[in-house]
């Protein structure tokens, strides 16, 4: 059933019509079984149009996720440093598979759909088929980093390297991880531990970012949000995929390596809220301040009416200030 689905979108993938017939035809399946896998495709967030006399038509065309592609557009050390990618056509969440599994080294997953996308903070990420990227990395560490609590910031500053070279300037960052364009979420990154500090730990984490974010699906996402498709021309999910991954490794064995040192001058480049009045909360209080960017280790520095305040990343949320 899979892999007819699977053939069925690549044969709708160019966007132009294809009636019942042609693709039962090509598939060697009754026009009744295409309007099901149809239907099926529907429920997974992808919006297919369906007129009578011409068929069915993708809303627009789909660039499925392609291993070979990702693998070609990774530098020789990324390459090197990979032991296993995951590609999945739908899965709960590339986080929760990763961190089910065992591996030996570096492991990444990507899925064209999560069932149960999390968010940071008890939140749901929406995640359509094919429309968006959906990416995890599961890095084993001999040892805590000093600096952990500041690995969600390198891995965002990573995330804009990827994104430039894209094509896509003009990233900014919001204090902890969310990646932000044009004043409207972008994407934002999940990071999770497995293990027991201070010995041998896994870091699994995911992120995701709006490419093509299709109508329909973006009447659940609860905040401003913008997509690639708004920023550049014709995005590609592989291409972004293979920046990600190589830029990713990169970043997390520099890290490894030196903290979060190499990454802090440019997260504060790129931090949207810079000298703006702010106001953080994390579950046990709220604070008020100006945001004065990030400290050595990671922490929000905020000058608050008592001073300067330290918030560590944790599960705080930012938010500006209603003026
Ligand atoms: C946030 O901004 O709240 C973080 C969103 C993280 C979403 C990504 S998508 C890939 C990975 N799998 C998940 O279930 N979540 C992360």
């Amino acid at each position: 059933m899979r892999a007819t689905r699977q053939r069925l979108l690549g044969l709708l993938a160019d966007g132009h019509f294809h009636s019942g017939q042609a693709l039962g035809a090509a598939l060697g399946v009754s026009r009744g079984a295409i309007w099901k896998q149809v239907s099926a495709l529907g429920a997974l967030g992808v919006d297919v149009f369906r007129v009578p006399g011409r068929g069915y038509r993708l809303a627009r065309p789909l660039e499925l996720l392609d291993r070979d592609r990702i693998l070609a557009g990774l530098g020789n050390p990324a390459r090197k440093r990979l032991a296993e990618l995951f590609l999945l056509d739908s899965v709960n969440s590339t986080n929760t598979f990763l961190r089910e599994r065992d591996h030996d080294g570096v492991a990444a997953c990507i899925a064209e759909h999560q069932q149960a996308g999390r968010g940071r903070r008890g939140r749901d990420w929406i995640s359509p088929f094919g429309a968006n990227l959906y990416l995890s990395l599961d890095w084993p560490f001999a040892s805590l980093p000093p600096d952990f609590a500041a690995l969600g910031l390198a891995a965002g500053v990573a995330a804009r390297r990827a994104l430039v070279d894209i094509g896509c300037g003009n990233i900014q960052l919001k204090w902890p991880n969310d990646i932000y364009a044009n004043g409207a979420k972008l994407g934002g990154i999940l990071l999770e531990m497995r293990g027991e500090p201070p010995g041998p730990c896994r870091v699994i984490a995911g992120i995701g970012i709006n490419v093509a974010m299709p109508e329909a699906a973006a009447r659940d996402v609860d905040q401003p949000w913008t997509d690639l498709s708004r920023l550049i021309e014709a995005p590609s999910r592989n291409a972004l995929a293979a920046r990600l991954l190589d830029r990713w490794i990169a970043a997390f064995d520099a890290f490894e390596r030196d903290g979060f040192a190499g990454f802090r001058a440019e997260w504060r480049d790129a931090d949207l809220l810079a000298g703006c009045e702010v106001e953080v909360a994390d579950g046990r209080q709220c604070l008020s301040g100006r945001a004065r960017g990030v400290a050595a280790d990671g922490a929000l520095e905020l000058e608050t009416a008592t001073g300067l305040q330290r918030v560590v990343a944790g599960d705080a949320s930012l938010r500006r200030a209603e003026s």
